[in-house]
């Protein structure tokens, strides 16, 4: 059997991972500021998730979410706590497009209602409600295109209030748009959006997918505004590569035996990796880090004459280069050995761990002035 052929892949085979570091088949390292798409939050193979993730092993993996878990309970308490949310509650699944269709569901469920509104160039995943609240038809099919889903440009106030009224179940905004190029929504834009969602009884939903767990400095992007959405999604960042997401649900919301479910989603080994991330998070001070590293970044590149434009918050950055300089990504990843993510037409992402040293994002500073 052949694997489907759905991605366009880079020759290069890595076998190894330590930090922000990877090493290929051919023994070449590789700085990784792309953390496999925001996903190594605490850096590669952190001895402490290693540790975590060993021992679960040899004592139970699996069993289902029929019987008691007292490790998903360690979990809520745990992410409330360093998140800020105390007193929310924690549905825990799979993968980012889930986390995202439980919110869709339990908007829907609370409100009776079934209109969406999300945002141009928003990207929310591939299952059936979350591709249909993403703004790239190209991949939705006719399966999933009969949502009621109504796209709004980003930060456009006069736009949001003529779509929002009370026939509107769910906004969902990303806490900044990863896909679509590091479009970061204004703070009262933000706050303005909460305003608007309380006074139409619609719910407020937080994709934190890419922008959560740290990433921007604060552990939600939307904590920069102030703002307590209804509902906050993550995954990514949230095991550092053990595929585990979550919704953080507001207290208000009641929930009802089978209202929603899984067979995986917070199994033995995902909570094991999500409480050592939380562990290391905290215990290394990684949002700090990714606050002075990025604010670094920042500066730097805000000198750059060359670049076109710079957006981000901490370690999500986003750098548009001019149309003559298509190249650079490609350079940077074979000439200098450097991982970086990408968005269309021409813009580098960085999204590495953060546990990113200042000289490890120096050699970036350097590589990219050559190439530039
Ligand atoms: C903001 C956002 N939401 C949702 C998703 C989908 O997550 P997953 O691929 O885990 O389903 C992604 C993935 O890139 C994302 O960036």
């Amino acid at each position: 059997m052949k694997l489907f052929d759905v991605y366009p892949l880079y020759n290069i085979t890595p076998v190894k991972g330590m930090g922000s570091w990877l090493w290929d088949s051919n023994n070449q390292k590789y700085l990784d500021l792309y953390g496999g798409h925001a996903v190594i939050s605490i850096g590669h193979s952190h001895p402490r998730y290693v540790e975590a993730l060993s021992n679960q092993l040899s004592n139970i993996a699996f069993y289902s979410n029929s019987v008691q878990n007292p490790l998903q309970e360690k979990l809520a308490e745990k992410l409330g706590q360093i998140a800020g949310y105390p007193d929310y509650q924690l549905f825990l699944c799979n993968s980012g497009a889930e986390a995202n269709e439980n919110a869709l569901k339990l908007a829907s469920f609370v409100t009776g209602r079934k209109k969406v509104i999300a945002f141009k160039k928003a990207f929310h995943g591939r299952t059936s409600g979350a591709v249909a609240i993403t703004d790239n038809p190209k991949i939705v099919s006719p399966f999933n295109s009969g949502h009621d889903i109504v796209f709004v440009p980003l930060n456009d106030e006069m736009a949001v209030t003529a779509a929002l009224d009370a026939t509107v179940a769910a906004v969902i905004i990303e806490g900044i748009q990863g896909v679509g190029g590091i479009q970061v929504p204004h703070d009262t834009f933000l706050q303005s959006l909460e305003k608007k969602c309380k006074v139409n009884g619609t719910l407020l939903i937080l994709d934190e997918i890419q922008s959560g767990y740290g990433r921007t400095g604060k552990f939600f992007a939307h904590q920069h505004a102030g703002i307590k959405p209804s509902l906050i999604t993550t995954a990514k960042g949230m095991g550092n590569g053990f595929p585990i997401g979550g919704v953080l649900i507001h207290p208000d919301i009641k929930p009802w035996s089978g209202m929603l479910g899984t067979t995986f989603g917070g199994n033995y080994l995902a909570a094991s990796a999500a409480l050592a991330v939380l562990e290391v998070i905290e215990k290394e001070k990684l949002m700090s880090n990714a606050t002075l590293v990025g604010n670094h970044w920042l500066a730097a590149l805000g000198k750059l004459s060359t670049i076109k434009e710079v957006r981000g918050r901490g370690l999500m950055i986003g750098i548009d280069l001019p149309d003559d300089k298509r190249e650079v990504r490609s350079n940077l990843l074979f000439k200098h050995f450097i991982f970086t993510g990408e968005a269309k037409p021409n813009t580098i992402r960085l999204l590495p761990s953060l546990a990113l040293t200042r000289d490890e994002a120096d050699l970036f500073l350097t590589a990219l002035n050559r190439e530039l």
